[in-house]
């Protein structure tokens, strides 16, 4: 199977009425199912924890999606306990024989797609595509880091030395403990999970409370395909509490972590302080934030470089670390820009993603609370240009929009606000826009309109970002064909998707034998 190169799934655009049918289709059975329990899975037993809580669907707030057990402090250390006893034998499966796991369960989503994405719908707001595209990732990384798996475990070449046989093998480190963030909530949870076990790790998933239902499904996939007990422990519980407890504890080896600049240095500050009988320095692999630009030259077609940004900035609501949150024009063609931005916007149609909108809400009361913060901020720093306002109604709707003549200094072109939200920045000159374009913290995405491939070259050449695109959107990123992470404070640069991302859950063990 694995002699199969590696493909990403190719995604749907709903266009065709037999896809809409059975999406449709989906979300009416998931609908049926809603509201159900789902207990924590430790050493794979379903346990109820100390209290429930409730993972809603963010259109419709009143229509619970299910009630998810929380961790007692004991039961996250059970599920400590459980990894690691299973580690002693897991770390010895063969390489096959975990990566097999993983391509059974990409068969099998592959074949349920459309549940997947009706929890999606659901349970985070994607519209269709997104939700589509995040089904189809996590089936990526599924598949890739299978292959992957099976390649490391084949020894590297070494130069050789007289006299002695030598041979590099890569050993797994321990229990890792996965917090992924709730906005891929199928892709990277399901990926972070399969990266940690399929290189023999044994792993506590800690699911984000707003997404934690997906997780629950995930895991119970893995264990209806076999996978031995204590290998995937489920673990929900929020951060400052039984985040924190999993991150600290002595027998935690490592932590692959997706989410917030503060959530991530919290956890890389927790993680270096070391416990009475721990072992080992903790690794973390964090993949954080952004303040990702679009730079438009004054030389770009400006029909493509509009459709890049209002795709990068509004699609699924610009709740990506990857969205597009500051646009810097060219002073040249900044009118010309405007004018064309502003009814791209407002053409954008903002609804439930149960009907498939472009827009959904943004996930949250407290993301509502702090994005329309940040507007508030914005009208002091910028001209808005529309949108600003909370739509009315039940979900968690926020307008798409955009202020221009923005500082690049300004907070709203410096703070990640998580929201459709877009800050439009005047640059002098090409020179200018990439100093601006670089003049952040971040370093995630970037991208460049330009007609000149000189300009084009100095981007790849000077733009400081760990994805940058070319005369097209900053999103998207697919696996294995563009390895995924940042620079400075978006994270480790731990490249999901790439080459190099499952030797971050492994060590390298050299063996040395005289002949
Ligand atoms: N990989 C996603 C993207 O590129 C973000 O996590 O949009």
């Amino acid at each position: 199977r694995a002699a199969a190169p590696f493909r990403n799934e190719p995604i749907r655009d709903f266009s065709a009425p037999a896809d809409r049918a059975s999406l449709e289709a989906a979300i009416a059975r998931a609908r049926e199912r809603l509201g159900r329990r789902y207990p924590l899975v430790i050493y794979g037993e379903r346990l109820h924890g100390g209290r429930t809580i409730p993972s809603v669907n963010p259109a419709r707030p009143s229509e619970i999606v299910g009630d998810v057990d929380e961790a007692m402090p004991e039961q996250a250390s059970r599920a400590l306990d459980a990894a690691a006893e299973r580690f002693g034998t897991w770390k010895f499966t063969p390489a096959a024989e975990r990566a097999e796991f993983l391509f059974r369960a990409a068969e099998r989503i592959r074949a349920t797609r459309d549940d997947w994405n009706a929890l999606l719908v659901l349970e985070v707001g994607k519209p269709w595509i997104e939700a589509d595209a995040d089904t189809a990732e996590a089936i990526d990384f599924l598949e890739f880091y299978a292959r992957e798996a099976l390649r490391l475990a084949e020894p590297p070449p070494l130069t050789p030395i007289a006299g002695e046989r030598n041979r590099l093998v890569y050993l797994p480190l321990g229990v890792g403990v996965v917090i992924p963030p709730w906005n891929f909530a199928f892709a990277i949870m399901a990926g972070m999970s399969a990266a940690a076990i399929v290189t023999g790790n044994t792993a506590i998933l800690k699911p984000s409370p707003d997404a934690a239902v997906i997780a629950a499904h995930f895991v119970d996939l893995m264990h209806d395909l076999g996978l031995p007990p204590g290998v995937l422990n489920f673990v929900p519980g929020d951060g400052p509490t039984v985040g924190e407890q999993l991150v600290t504890d002595p027998r935690t080896r490592f932590i692959a972590f997706t989410g917030s600049k503060g959530v991530g240095l919290r956890i890389n500050e927790l993680a270096a302080k070391t416990a009475p009988g721990q072992r080992w320095i903790k690794r973390v692999i964090a993949e954080m934030g952004g303040k990702d630009a679009i730079v438009v030259a004054d030389d770009a077609d400006l029909d493509a470089a509009v459709a890049g940004v209002v795709v990068s900035a509004y699609g699924f609501a610009g709740q990506k670390c990857s969205a597009c949150s500051r646009a810097i024009v060219d002073a040249r063609v900044y009118d010309a820009f405007l004018a064309k931005l502003v009814p791209a916007v407002e053409s954008l149609r903002v609804g439930d993603p149960a009907s498939n909108p472009d827009v959904g809400p943004v996930i949250n009361q407290k993301a509502v609370d702090k994005i329309l913060g940040y507007v508030e901020i914005g009208r002091g720093e910028g001209r808005l240009l529309t949108g600003g306002t909370r739509i009315s109604g039940d979900g968690f709707y926020i307008a798409p929009t955009a202020i221009a003549d923005v500082d690049p200094r300004a907070r709203i072109a410096q703070e990640e606000i998580f929201g459709p939200v877009l800050a439009v920045i005047k640059a002098a000159d090409y020179d200018d826009a990439l100093r601006i374009a670089n003049d952040t913290e971040f370093g995630l995405t970037g991208a460049v309109f330009s007609r000149s491939e000189e300009r084009l070259r100095r981007a790849e050449a000077e733009f400081f970002v760990g994805n940058l695109y070319l005369n097209r959107k900053c999103t998207g990123a697919l696996v294995g064909g563009q390895p995924f992470g940042g620079f400075n404070m978006s994270g480790t640069d731990s490249k999901a998707g790439g080459y190099d991302y499952l030797l971050l859950f492994s060590q390298g063990k050299s063996i040395s034998r005289k002949i």
